[in-house]
């Protein structure tokens, strides 16, 4: 009865844990096997103790910053996330919606249940990408490659984690269950291309003039490979925990990564992301920009595009919050030294 007033991204979360069936719960919030790196990815952030600046005249703020070479109002964009339907009927027309008005990167799933066109058409002068799958089929990949870019998107972004699907053990047990609900990408999983190389990124870099995100980078080995293949960025990413149980959290990576990189290319980061202090201690590592995935699937599931609007603000909020805490007036004031790991200092 009472009104339950939502102040915190943990407590959409919570909200959302309510509301959801529970095989959909199950689905969006679930990570691979023991759900070690679910959980790393957010218990490390807090193993990134803050070193704010004081006295620095922080009266005026902005956070905003470009994402390859385009204005967005904060260093924060939508994570894509399979099949937001589920979550409420207006999905990722709601999601694309809320990005746009918000001024933020919205990044479109393969595995949407709402078409290339239909996003273009709920949000035309959005900052749209599009996550891509190389498919084994490959004239389907050129095929949608060609829709997204007559769609204005302005962007690919190759997840490359996801050459077999991980195990998500809570799915797996309500298909075994007689609930008939079947949530998994199982079957479109299975167009994916376990065969895929860094030719592959070649190829795709040859059919199309749209900048390429290669998402799922954990090593700084491999992100030197994506700059040597002329990728536009790297998205330093885990998939929220839902592939290689056991892998490092994505903010532990991130650092060796963008010291690799040395500004070759824009490096983000996504994983675990529930606070604005998360954003700042991402950004103070080097991460140009942060991408976040269930958190929007909550605010979805509360309310559809408002609820996106709401999440999206609450973290716009913290950030400044923080920046402003910190002594930052702006995005270019976050520095490393802004943050320090526990290990230096609880020995
Ligand atoms: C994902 N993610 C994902 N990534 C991708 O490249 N293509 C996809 O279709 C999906 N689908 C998907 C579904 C669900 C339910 C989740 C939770 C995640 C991974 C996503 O883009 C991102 O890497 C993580 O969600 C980031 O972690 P947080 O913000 O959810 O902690």
């Amino acid at each position: 009865e009472s009104k339950l007033q939502l102040v915190c991204l943990q407590d959409y979360e919570e909200h959302a844990s309510k509301i959801l069936p529970p095989f959909v719960l199950d689905f969006y919030r679930g990570g691979a096997d023991q759900e070690q790196t679910l959980r790393d990815n957010r218990e490390a952030f807090k193993r990134w103790r803050l070193m704010p600046r004081v006295l620095r005249g922080v009266e005026n703020r902005s956070m905003a910053t470009t994402a390859l070479g385009y204005s967005v109002s904060a260093p924060l964009g939508i994570a894509p996330t399979a099949m937001q339907k589920m979550a409420h009927e207006d999905g990722e027309l709601a999601t694309a919606r809320a990005a746009f008005s918000e001024g933020l990167v919205y990044v479109l799933s393969t595995v949407a249940t709402s078409t290339i066109e239909e996003i273009a058409a709920a949000a035309p002068r959005g900052n749209n990408w599009f996550q891509l799958y190389i498919y084994k089929d490959r004239q389907v990949t050129v095929d949608m490659v060609r829709r997204a870019e007559q769609a204005n998107f302005k962007a690919l972004v190759v997840t490359v984690d996801t050459v077999l699907l991980g195990r998500r053990l809570a799915t797996e047990r309500n298909e075994l269950s007689d609930s008939g609900s079947s949530t998994s990408n199982t079957f479109v999983s299975s167009l994916f291309d376990p065969s895929l190389t860094w030719k592959d990124i070649a190829w795709l870099k040859s059919i199309t003039k749209m900048p390429i995100v290669v998402k799922g980078i954990l090593r700084p080995d491999d992100a030197e490979l994506a700059v040597q293949y002329g990728v536009a960025a790297i998205a330093v990413s885990n998939h929220g925990g839902r592939q290689l149980d056991g892998v490092q959290a994505t903010i532990d990576a991130l650092p060796a990564i963008v010291k690799q990189v040395n500004g070759r290319c824009e490096v983000y980061v996504d994983g675990g992301i529930m606070q604005g202090t998360d954003i700042l201690k991402a950004l103070a590592l080097g991460a140009r920009m942060v991408f976040t995935g269930r958190p929007i699937l909550w605010g979805l599931a509360h309310s559809g595009e408002a609820g996106i609007v709401n999440v999206i603000r609450l973290l716009k909020k913290e950030l400044d919050l923080a920046m402003a805490l910190s002594g930052c007036s702006t995005v270019t004031d976050i520095d490393r030294s802004l943050v320090v790991h526990q290990g230096f200092f609880s020995n």
